[in-house]
Parts: structure tokens; sequence; C-alpha cells
């Protein structure tokens, strides 16, 4: 992975004093060593799965579900799969119905998956799907031990599999949580955790990722106050779901009250896909107000060399400059294109380069976005890993669930 940062900052103190907070966080924070866990207890329980089970259903929301789905969609168009994952993350019944229709409940098993025990979202879809397949073989619960869940899944005597100790959900996808449903469809969890550790060691052991992770965080910290809304340019339909992903990340992780004072501060996340949002989006960046960065994120072997085809079209000669082209290389020269002209109007950007769609390609860019959540939160002084704002809500819903 090559990150090219377009904005020059020098700030080496700040720099160093957050790269220390994150080494002493280490220690606490369970997501830092989860590229290095033994996963053998999650390879042999993916094995105990029979091949009668087509598909894999995972229900849960949020950090328990769009870590796994921004990876399985991530390498499903580039790799012939063992299985099929559908996410049940929503209570639109709708989408409920419409997922069931795809499902033969035979040859499906469940994933349940809150590591609190106790969303609502996910019971209630639960219910709803134990209502038609009440057989416990048919689940698989992930949960914290000693949580709710747990309790429940020991009654009806299912299987359990646990969270590892302080990884909190949006930082869980390269725990048990994203690691078992995608073992189970097929994709080389091995090679994802070996992508990550390659960030982790570059990021820890003083290598290129330190210096430019430390400028970046130190970037969107210094201007959060103007450049406050973060955009991810992505140039593949493939990082779609990475993009929710990552949204979910920045937005939970950093929109806070400060550690140290009454302020509330944070950064926006946006996910853009390229080239679709050239004819949305990029309007309000080029030419809005100027509060945002952009990151984009290109693919440099799509390992499919489909052509343009030589055809030439009555009055639309002007296109024949197309012809022979791979789309690869014409969906690249749109990024650079755009990149050159937001460089024109000195929007601050940066562009992160994967050389192909694979599991430790994606397994390097969760990892380097934890990483980068977790700097320009010690340096925004907010707690990156708690989301007290979302209580109200859940607070009201209980009221009116109970009158
Ligand atoms: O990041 C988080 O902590 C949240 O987004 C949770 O993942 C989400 O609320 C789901 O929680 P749980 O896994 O407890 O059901």
């Amino acid at each position: 992975m090559k990150n090219k940062l377009y904005f020059k900052l020098k700030n080496k103190k700040v720099q160093e004093s957050a790269f220390n907070a994150i080494v002493k966080e280490q220690k606490h924070i369970g997501y830092y060593a989860l590229p290095e866990q033994d996963i053998n207890s999650i390879l042999s329980y993916a094995k105990t799965i029979s091949d009668t089970k087509e598909h894999i259903a995972v229900i849960g929301i949020g950090g328990s579900s769009l870590g796994a789905k921004a990876i399985y969609e991530f390498i499903k168009p580039t790799k012939t799969l063992k299985r099929k994952l559908y996410f049940f993350e929503s209570t639109d019944p709708l989408n409920i119905t419409t997922l069931l229709s795809k499902l033969d409940l035979e040859k499906t098993h469940f994933l349940v998956i809150s590591k609190s025990g106790t969303t609502v979202e996910t019971f209630s879809i639960y219910k709803y799907i134990f209502s038609l397949q009440n057989n416990p073989q048919s689940y698989t619960f992930i949960t914290d031990p000693g949580s709710p869940l747990e309790k429940y899944a020991q009654d009806i005597d299912a299987s359990i599999l646990h969270l590892p100790d302080n990884v909190g959900g949006r930082f869980s996808v390269l725990s048990t949580v994203g690691l078992v449903p995608l073992a189970l469809s097929g994709i080389d969890i091995q090679a994802l955790l070996n992508g990550a550790n390659t960030i982790k060691k570059s990021f820890f052991d003083a290598g290129y990722m330190k210096d430019t992770l430390l400028k970046k965080a130190v970037f969107y910290a210094r201007h959060h106050g103007q450049y406050r809304i973060n955009c991810i340019f992505a140039y593949s339909e493939t990082l779609k779901y990475f993009c929710e992903w990552y949204v979910q990340l920045w937005g939970e992780s950093l929109g806070k009250k400060q550690r140290h004072s009454a302020f509330n501060v944070g950064l926006t996340p946006i996910g853009l896909i390229g080239p679709k949002d050239q004819h949305s989006f990029l309007q309000l960046i080029m030419e809005g107000t100027r509060n945002k960065s952009v990151t984009f994120i290109k693919i440099e072997d799509f390992q499919d060399d489909i052509v343009i085809p030589d055809i030439s079209l009555k009055h639309l000669e002007s296109l024949d400059t197309l012809n022979n082209l791979p789309f690869s290389k014409l969906i690249n020269m749109q990024c650079d294109s755009v990149i050159e002209a937001l460089l024109e109007e000195d929007i601050p950007l940066d562009s992160i380069t994967i050389s192909k769609v694979n599991e430790s390609n994606i397994g390097g860019l969760i990892y380097y976005y934890e990483l980068l959540t977790s700097l320009v939160g010690e340096l925004i002084d907010v707690n990156t890993y708690d989301q007290p704002g979302v209580e109200a809500g859940k607070i009201i819903l209980k009221r009116k669930l109970d009158s």
C-alpha cells in the first residue's frame, strides 16, 4: 500500500507525543493485538459447520456487521467463495422479508453477533427468524463473556464464541466478529491479518507508516476546525461498503465532547465512490465551502482486462479516443484527473494506492484506518472508544416500548 500526502506538515513534537500515547494505549485497548492472534480455534470452529449449510446469515448491526460486510463485498467479485453471506442489519420489514426470501432456512447457518448482547435491532430480527427456524443448532452466538446473550445461548444449548477482551464494536472486524463469518464464506483470514500486521509493524517499528500516519493525523487534528469533513473518494465499486465501515468508525469514534473541556468536537466522514460521485458530490468539494479534505483510494491492478472496443459511433466520433482503452486504465485516469483538478484548488488531499483486490490489502487498509482514528482521537482529545451520544435515543425508545 502506498500513501502519498499532498500536504506538508512539520511538527515532530506533537507527532511523537501522539505516537507515545498510542504505544501506551496498546496495553489496554484490545484491537491493536488482533493482527497477531492465533486463528486456529476460528478455523476449527468453521470446520464444524456442515457443507450442507450453503448460506451464512449475520444478524448484527454497526460494529457487529459493517466490517465483515466491507471485506466480503470487496473480495467477492474476484474470488469464487464457498458460501454466500447475508447481513440482517435493519428493522426495515421490507429488507428482512427480501433477505429471507433469498434463503433456504434449512441450508442457512445464522451468526447472531452482539458484543453487549442486548441490541434492539439484533434481537427483534433474531426473534422473528427464530420463530421461523427454532433449531438451536442453526445458530452461533458471538458476544462478550457474561453478557445476557451468552446466558441465553447457554440455556438453549447453542454454540457460543467470545470477543477478545477490550475490543470495541467498531474496532472488532479483525476479531471473531468479522473473522468467523469471513472464514465461513471462504475468505483467507490469515492473509487478512497478515496485511493488517504489515501496517502495524510499519507503524510501531518506525517504518514508512509511522511517519505517514502521524503526519496525516496531525494535519486532521490541527485543522479540524476548518477541514472538518473528511471524504474518502474510492475509485472502485468494491469499496462501497468499506466506505460505510469508515463512516461508522470515524463518526462514532471522533464526534464527542473533549476529555479535558466541555467542547463538542468532531470530524465528519463522507464515503464517495468514483467515478459515480464525480457527477454529484465533486462539485461541492471543488467550489463549495472550503471545509473538506479528501483521501483518494485507487486500485493498481483490477485483474480484469476488458477493453473499450474499437468502435466509432456516428456523431460521437469525439469519443473515439476511448477506443482500445482498458476500463482499469480509464478509471485510474479519471481519478488522477480529479486529483490534479483539486490540487489546483488547494484542497488538502492524499491518495492511497493498493496493488490489487485481495485479503492482505483490505486487511492493511482496515488497520491503517483504525490506527488513524486512534491517533486523531488522541490529538483532538476525545475518548475514541466510547459512544455516550447514542444512549439518549435508546432510553427514549425504551420508554416508548414500556408505555
Ligand atoms: O461501535 C460500537 O460500539 C457500536 O456501533 C456497536 O457495534 C453497535 O451498537 C452494536 O452493538 P452490539 O454489538 O453490542 O450489538
